[in-house]
C-alpha cells in the first residue's frame, strides 16, 4: 500500500481547488436506478469509492461512464438487470446501501448485502430499513443480506427518525419519490448532501418539499425522468484544505469554496485566531505568526461541526496554545488519530468520547498509520507543521475521499510525496 510522506516547511502560498462532494455523489449515484432515463452528474470528484459506486451500479446492470476525466458521469438504467447487490462490493464501502431505497421503490424487490466502510463505530443500518418498512417494505435479514419485497409498490408514510441519520433520510427520500401517496420524513438529516439529492430528484421530475430544514414531504409520482445536475462543492474537503495553513502558517485561497456550507467550522477557526475571508472565486483562510488559541469542539448534525472535520481540528489544536476539549457525538469509535498524532508528540486524554488536548509549541515527524479517511488526511496535516519526516503509512483510506491530495497540496508549497506500496 502507498504511504505519503510529509516533511514540515514554512508557510503555504496559492489556490487550491475544491472537487464535488464524495458524499454528495455517492447518493446521487444510485438515484440513476430510480430512473429509465438517463442521469448525468457533472463536477463529480474523482476518487476510489466512486468508482466502487459506478462498480456496484454496473454489477445491477446500469451504464456508468465516466468522462472528461471523471469529472462528468453519464448513467442510465434502461433495466435494472441484477437486484442483488453483492457483499465483494458493498463491504468496501458503506454508502453501498443506498442502492436499496431506489431499486425497492422502482421494481418491488431488492436484496443488498449489509455494508463495511470505515472502522468509526457500529454504524447501524435499523434506520434506514425502519424508513422503508414504513413506506410498507417487508424485510427480512439472512446471511449477511437484506431481502426487501415491496410487492404492490411502496406506500407513503411517516418516518419519523428517532436521530439524525444523514444516509437513512438519503434512502427514504429517494425510495419515497415513486412510492404511491405522501411520505413525510421527521428528524430528516439537513445536510447540504441532502439538499443537493432533493434538487436532483425534482430536477428528475420528484415532488419534493422541505429539504434543508427537519421535515421532508414527498409527493410520490408514477415514474420519473432524466437530468443533468453539477454536484455540490465538498464541504469536507473544503474544510480540510482550510487547515492547512491554518496549521502551518500562510495565506491559501479555496477555489468554490462557500461559508454557508462551512459556517459552525469557520466560527471555530475564528475562534482560534484564523482568519476566514470570501473571495470572488470563494474562501481565503490566512494565518498570521504567533500560536493559534485553544477552542472546544462539539460533533453535530449540520449545521453544527462536522464529525467529518473532528480529525482535522485535532491535528490543529495539537499545536494551539493552551486545552482544547473535543467531544464526538456522532460516532463511539472516532479518535483512532489520537494515539498516532500523540506518536507525533501531541499530549491528547481521551476517555470515552471527550479527548482533551493539551497544546505543545511544536509536533515532531514520526511513522504513522492511517486508520480512516479523515483520520489519514488528520496525520497529513500534522506532518506538515512537525518538525521533520512524517511518513502516513497506509494511505488506501485517502483515496477513498481525496483526490490529488500530493498534487493539491504541493501546488500551494508543500513538501510532499507519494511512494508507492510494494
Ligand atoms: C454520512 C457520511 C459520513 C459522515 C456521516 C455523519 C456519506 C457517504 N457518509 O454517513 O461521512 O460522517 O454521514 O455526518 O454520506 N446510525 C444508526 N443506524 C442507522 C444509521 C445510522 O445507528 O441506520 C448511526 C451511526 O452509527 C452514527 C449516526 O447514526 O452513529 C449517524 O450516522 P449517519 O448520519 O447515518 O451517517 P452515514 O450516512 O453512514
Amino acid at each position: 500500500m502507498d504511504s505519503i510522506i510529509v516533511t514540515g516547511n514554512g508557510p503555504l502560498k496559492g489556490q487550491i481547488p475544491i472537487a464535488g462532494a464524495k458524499n454528495a455523489c455517492l447518493t446521487l449515484m444510485p438515484a440513476t436506478l430510480l430512473s429509465e432515463e438517463p442521469l448525468t452528474l457533472t463536477n463529480a470528484p474523482r476518487l476510489s469509492d466512486i468508482r466502487t459506486m459506478t462498480q456496484l451500479l454496473q454489477s445491477l446492470g446500469a451504464e456508468v461512464t465516466s468522462l472528461q476525466d471523471g469529472k462528468v458521469l453519464a448513467m442510465s438504467s434502461h433495466t435494472i438487470d441484477n437486484h442483488t447487490a453483492d457483499y465483494d462490493i458493498v463491504r468496501k464501502m458503506r454508502a453501498s446501501i443506498l442502492v436499496l431505497g431506489p431499486m425497492l421503490a422502482r421494481d418491488g424487490h431488492a436484496v443488498v448485502s449489509l455494508p463495511g466502510g470505515c472502522a468509526i463505530g457500529a454504524r447501524p443500518v435499523d434506520l434506514h430499513l425502519k424508513a422503508l418498512e414504513a413506506m410498507g417494505a417487508e424485510l427480512d435479514l439472512r446471511e449477511g443480506y437484506v431481502h426487501a419485497k415491496a410487492p404492490g409498490g411502496l406506500k407513503g408514510g411517516i418516518v419519523d427518525f428517532p436521530f439524525v441519520s444523514v444516509g437513512a433520510t438519503e434512502n427514504a427520500l429517494m425510495a419515497a419519490t415513486l412510492a404511491k401517496g405522501t411520505t413525510v420524513l421527521k428528524n430528516a438529516a439537513r445536510e447540504p448532501e441532502i439538499v443537493d439529492l432533493a434538487q436532483c430528484l425534482r430536477k428528475m421530475g420528484a415532488q419534493i418539499e422541505g429539504e434543508g430544514t427537519s421535515t421532508i414531504t414527498i409527493q410520490g409520482v408514477d415514474r420519473l425522468g432524466g437530468a443533468t445536475h453539477p454536484v455540490v462543492t465538498d464541504r469536507i474537503e473544503l474544510g480540510t484544505y482550510m487547515l492547512a495553513p491554518a496549521i502551518c502558517g500562510g495565506e491559501v485561497e479555496l477555489l468554490g469554496g462557500r461559508i454557508d456550507l462551512v459556517g459552525a467550522f469557520c466560527e471555530k477557526l475564528d475562534a482560534a485566531g484564523i482568519s476566514v475571508e470570501e473571495t470572488a472565486l470563494g474562501l481565503k483562510v490566512t494565518r498570521g505568526n504567533g500560536r493559534v488559541r485553544a477552542v472546544d469542539v462539539t460533533t453535530e448534525p449540520f449545521p453544527g461541526f462536522p464529525t467529518d472535520l473532528q480529525a482535522q481540528m485535532m491535528a490543529l489544536l495539537c499545536t494551539a496554545d493552551g486545552v482544547s476539549v473535543l467531544e464526538e457525538k456522532i460516532f463511539e469509535n472516532r479518535f483512532m488519530h489520537a494515539p498516532e498524532l500523540m506518536r507525533m508528540g501531541a499530549k491528547i486524554d481521551v476517555h470515552g468520547g471527550t479527548a482533551t488536548v493539551t497544546g505543545v509549541e511544536r509536533l515532531k515527524g514520526a511513522p504513522v498509520m492511517a486508520t480512516d479517511l479523515r483520520a489519514s488526511v488528520s496525520l497529513i496535516l500534522a506532518g506538515l507543521a512537525a518538525e521533520g519526516e512524517t511518513i502516513v503509512n497506509r494511505v488506501y483510506h485517502l483515496d477513498r475521499g481525496y483526490e490529488r491530495v500530493e498534487e493539491k497540496l504541493g501546488a500551494v508549497g508543500a513538501r510532499i510525496e507519494r511512494v508507492a506500496g510494494k
